[in-house]
């Protein structure tokens, strides 16, 4: 098979929005865990793509699009872009009942977050951070890592320090992934694992 990386065109935002949900499950098919398809990639795909779209790249092969890596060069002013950006117009399209006491279902859970967004981690040596998904038929051919090196030469060349990332403490996979790829763990509680590189 052979593979491309190149960058993101906004014709691919439905295909990227799809890959994020079929491996969106720590690296496995999350599509039975959502009533709204979309709502995944409105947290982890939507705001690179369209606030950042330069740091989004696009791996391809002779039968269409199979992965993606994007990310954000300076992780603090992108999570306020976010907060004025992105998540004004998904709190008009989802409402979140104050009384929800607890969330009955993911898709609760991830509107939850519209409302009451994650921190970025402040790691001054890791400015950037990234998500790299491959869709099935093309992992474990060496392309997770083309395209890591790929968005890591784009972020050197814009003058980022390092680098980090988050992922769930169950994707034994990805953390082998990163560990190979010379990334150290700098945090972990019991649900995620955030490592990075520093280039300094
Ligand atoms: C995790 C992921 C990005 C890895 O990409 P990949 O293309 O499958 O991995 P590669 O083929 O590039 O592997 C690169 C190296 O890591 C090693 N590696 C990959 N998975 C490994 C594992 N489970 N255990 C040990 N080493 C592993 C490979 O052996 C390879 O080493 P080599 O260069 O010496 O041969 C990809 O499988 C993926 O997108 N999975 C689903 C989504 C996901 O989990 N994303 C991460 C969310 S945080």
């Amino acid at each position: 098979m052979s593979f491309r990386i190149r960058p993101y065109n906004n014709a691919d935002h439905n295909i990227v929005y799809d890959i994020c949900l079929k491996t969106g499950d720590s690296g496995q098919d999350a599509t039975a865990q959502f009533e709204d398809p979309k709502l995944i990639g409105h947290i982890y795909a939507g705001p690179y793509i369209n606030l950042e779209p330069e740091s989004a790249f696009i791996l391809e092969h002779d039968t269409g699009v199979c992965g993606y890596i994007i990310g954000a060069l300076d992780s603090q002013s992108f999570f306020r872009k976010i907060k004025s950006k992105w998540l004004p117009n998904l709190k008009n399209q989802y409402i979140y009942p104050d009384e929800f006491p607890t969330f009955q279902t993911k898709d609760e859970e991830l509107i939850h977050l519209f409302y009451h967004p994650e921190l970025p981690e402040v790691l001054p040596d890791y400015p950037s951070h990234l998500h790299i998904n491959i869709l099935p038929l093309a992992q474990g051919q060496g392309m997770g890592k083309k395209l890591m090196d790929h968005f890591i030469n784009y972020i050197k060349k814009n003058g980022s320090k390092g680098f980090h990332l988050g992922l769930s403490i169950r994707n034994k996979r990805a953390f082998q992934f990163y560990k190979k790829y010379g990334m150290h763990k700098l945090k972990q509680d019991s649900e995620t694992i955030i490592m990075g590189i520093s280039f300094g």
